[in-house]
């Protein structure tokens, strides 16, 4: 995978360049961390979403789906602590006026010391050679040494400030390790305040009657409020889960890199409802489900890997990220919760409803525990177009880009292109775009020369180019073109969706 700064620009470019993402009301200049899907992209986008729904709902039989409102009670969001505790804490500086997130600036500088420990291993490997023993390295060295017992301090001093709401501690931490702005690079820091990350809009006609709502943040609440109607209208057994697709929404302080943090966003969510004390055995099992389901998608084992936290949020007993490696590094892509009894807990209290579940095995009654996975449609979706975006130059010492994303995702499965439009070839084309059309998305291109529209085809990552030529009048056959190897096989135009559908089956 390329990676850099300037990789990512270039990836930027080509979403747009290409129709997969715009900039949201760009003629008016954009509205800031919120972007549109182009036709490309929505398709592309819909394969993941379709990936994710399969290997979820459809393979697992304890596992159902639902699609819960945007909008819900306010209290729901009392009763999740959202109302008083999904905040951020925020610092403006000064002199720039620009504003930051406060964990972002002091994770940014412990990052920064990892580089440097990682540059003296880096540096150590290259003296030593194959004897280099590096984990022997990394507990020996006083230089690494040092900056890891650096880097304990400010998390241990970091994560005991916010637990503890001191906001003061968390300035003065800022100041004693002298952060400065990376725009103005001054050290001039407002107080630290907290700022709740909800959007709220008015529900209702007249403003005497109107009641303040949310637009939610996560989906995950839709799913506990509902998790009684769908246990009893579908005979659910525990353990089993709940899935869902939607809409979020996070008025995000700092909302940057492309479409990695957005104002509106789309989340895939599961919630595991499991007997109270099974929850941290179901939490490993998902933790390590979940990394099959990357790694299933063949963009190699190394880009991922597993960040516990250290932090927990006001609902978890064990947390952890699935990271992978965008071109700015390596950053959540997937976050697996064991939330306890937190959520439904505070629902029963606060809506005066029992949501327990009968064990008919032990006869008791008991609040279920939950085991949560929640991944970023939109940041999956940067994921596999990062991955997939390449830079190649062939034999003949030409350039081509080319998307290599997995075949099932790519948002066209087949081209159809006739060599020609004359001599009926066109017409043969139509006939094989007819054939395969009830099955397949295909994109049909009779303009330029061929060479150019497999550059095209290439450069939206799709898999399969099937021409059309005067042999094919003869015999009908066609030739199908691979876009990773760019080889080319002739074969019946019968079997082409025989061949195509083989090669991108979930089963493969
Ligand atoms: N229900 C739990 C929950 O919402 P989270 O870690 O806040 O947990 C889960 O979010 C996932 O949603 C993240 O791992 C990320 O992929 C995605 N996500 C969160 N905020 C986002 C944002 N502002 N823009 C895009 N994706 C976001």
């Amino acid at each position: 995978m390329l990676k850099g700064d300037d990789v990512f620009k270039k990836i930027i470019a080509h979403a747009k360049e290409y129709g997969f993402i715009f900039q949201s009301s760009e003629i008016y200049d954009g509205l800031s961390a919120v972007y549109d899907y182009g036709q490309n992209g929505s398709a592309l986008k819909n394969n993941i979403k379709d990936y994710w729904w399969k290997t979820m709902v459809q393979f697992h039989e304890n596992i159902v789906g639902i699609d819960s409102a945007i909008f819900m009670h306010p209290t729901v969001w009392k009763a999740s602590g959202h109302v008083d505790a999904f905040n951020d804490p925020l610092i403006d500086n000064k002199d720039s006026k620009k504003r930051y997130r406060a964990d972002v600036l002091i994770e940014d500088h412990v990052a920064k010391l990892e580089e440097k420990i990682n540059k003296e291993v880096q540096k150590a490997a290259n003296r030593f050679g194959e004897t280099f023993d590096e984990k022997m390295f990394r507990e020996t060295n006083p230089r690494v040494m040092a900056n890891r017992e650096k880097i304990v301090a400010i998390m241990k001093r970091f994560v005991a400030a916010l637990e503890a709401e001191d906001l003061k501690d968390v300035k003065a931490l800022i100041e004693e390790l002298e952060i400065a702005c990376p725009v103005s690079g001054s050290k001039n820091w407002t107080d630290v305040r907290q700022f709740n990350l909800m959007f709220s809009t008015q529900m209702g006609s007249l403003s005497e009657d109107t009641n303040q709502i949310y637009l939610r943040p996560e989906t995950a609440q839709g799913i506990f409020v509902n998790y009684l109607n769908v246990q009893k209208t579908g005979r659910m057994k525990i353990p089993f889960g709940i899935a869902q697709i939607g809409k979020a929404f996070r008025n995000e302080i700092v909302a940057r890199q492309f479409i990695f943090r957005m104002r509106e966003f789309e989340q895939m969510e599961m919630q595991f409802f499991v007997k109270p004390g099974e929850e941290k055995q179901w939490y490993e099992y998902w933790k390590q489900e979940r990394m099959n389901w990357h790694i299933s998608l063949g963009m190699g084992e190394d880009v991922f890997r597993f960040h516990d936290h250290d932090k927990l949020a006001h609902y978890a007993n064990a947390a952890a990220d699935i990271e992978f490696e965008f071109p700015f590094g390596f950053k959540e892509l997937e976050g697996i919760h064991s939330r306890t009894d937190f959520d439904l807990g505070a629902h029963q209290k606060f809506s005066g409803k029992k949501l327990q579940y009968f064990d008919p095995e032990t006869n008791e009654s008991y609040v279920p525990y939950v085991v949560e996975t929640s991944i970023g449609l939109d940041r999956m979706f940067l994921a596999i177009f990062s991955h997939a975006y390449n830079e190649e130059t062939l034999e003949d010492g030409s350039q081509r880009v080319v998307l290599n994303l997995p075949p099932m995702l790519a948002p066209y499965k087949v081209a159809v292109l006739p060599l020609m439009k004359k001599d009926g070839l066109a017409e043969k084309a139509r006939e094989v775009m007819d054939n395969l059309k009830f099955d397949f998305m295909c994109a049909y291109e009779e303009k330029d020369a061929i060479g150019r529209r497999y550059r095209r085809q290439d450069a939206i990552g799709t898999p399969y180019c099937i021409t059309i030529d005067h042999q094919t009048l003869e015999d009908n056959t066609v030739t199908i073109r691979e876009r990773d190897t760019m080889l080319q096989e002739r074969i019946h135009k019968d079997e082409v969706k025989r061949v195509v559908m083989e090669r991108i089956s979930y089963k493969k």
